[in-house]
């Protein structure tokens, strides 16, 4: 590939449970770069805002400001405080304090700025596969690699099921979690700034009904063919 070429930034938005995470991971190691979650940039506010009984958009805030973001380019994790907040980060109730806080401006604001500073100092080096709601239409707009990762409601509800169960969580059941996903999708979406849309200028892919690798595959050669023609 062309040293030029060597580092790019390419943004990959959809709502939870549409296979996104797995698709950026793959997609990151198959272009020899990194991924960039923001998502767990939102879980991280909410996590320790949660830890330290913070109620009020301004403390959400005051606190991303404090915190410090980096990619571990090794494990592709999100190092917060140059800490791996791992599985805590995952709960249901980090899941819904994070739709929750990701409402407001004022925390937008900060994790936007930190999202492209961040992005743009890992893509100077690296391809950067930048993961989230909003990343091609407000984080890095001007992005020549755009996707959108959709499936139906129904799908990601029997997918979420499965790894549930899979992890021997019990008292679940897929319509309930298909009204959650439905609620939290709902929430994204309308959301006064940086609602989940997506963006015009987007190659949309539903994985309703293909399989990973194949949606992988179709990412990177839609890269590729892109970076050839310039
Ligand atoms: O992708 P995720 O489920 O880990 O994201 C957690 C929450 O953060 C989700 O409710 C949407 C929000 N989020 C956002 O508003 N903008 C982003 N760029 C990434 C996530």
């Amino acid at each position: 590939m062309k040293r030029k070429n060597r580092g790019f930034v390419v943004t990959l938005d959809g709502p939870s449970g549409a296979g996104k995470s797995t698709v950026s991971k793959l997609l990151a190691d198959s272009l020899g770069g990194l991924l960039m979650d923001t998502g767990a940039m939102y879980r991280a506010v909410a996590l320790l805002s949660l830890e330290s009984g913070l109620e009020r958009p301004s403390a959400w805030a005051n606190l991303a400001r404090r915190l410090s973001f980096d990619v571990d380019v090794k494990s592709g994790v999100i190092l917060v405080n140059d800490a791996n907040l791992g599985d805590r980060l995952r709960g249901e109730q980090v899941s819904s304090m994070a739709s929750r806080i990701s409402q407001f401006t004022s925390v937008r604001k900060v994790l936007t700025g930190r999202q492209r500073t961040l992005g743009n100092r890992l893509s100077k080096r690296h391809p950067v596969v930048v993961e989230g709601r909003d990343i091609g239409t407000v984080v890095f707009p001007n992005s020549r690699f755009k996707f959108f990762v959709t499936a139906q409601p129904k799908v990601r509800a029997d997918r979420r099921y499965r790894q549930l169960k899979a992890k021997g969580v019990k008292g679940i059941s897929v319509a309930s979690i298909l009204r959650e996903i439905n609620r939290r999708d709902r929430q994204d979406s309308i959301r006064k700034v940086a609602p989940l849309r997506c963006p015009e200028d987007a190659v949309i892919v539903d994985t309703s009904k293909m399989p990973i690798p194949q949606v992988v595959l179709f990412l990177k050669n839609h890269i590729e063919s892109k970076l050839l023609s310039v």
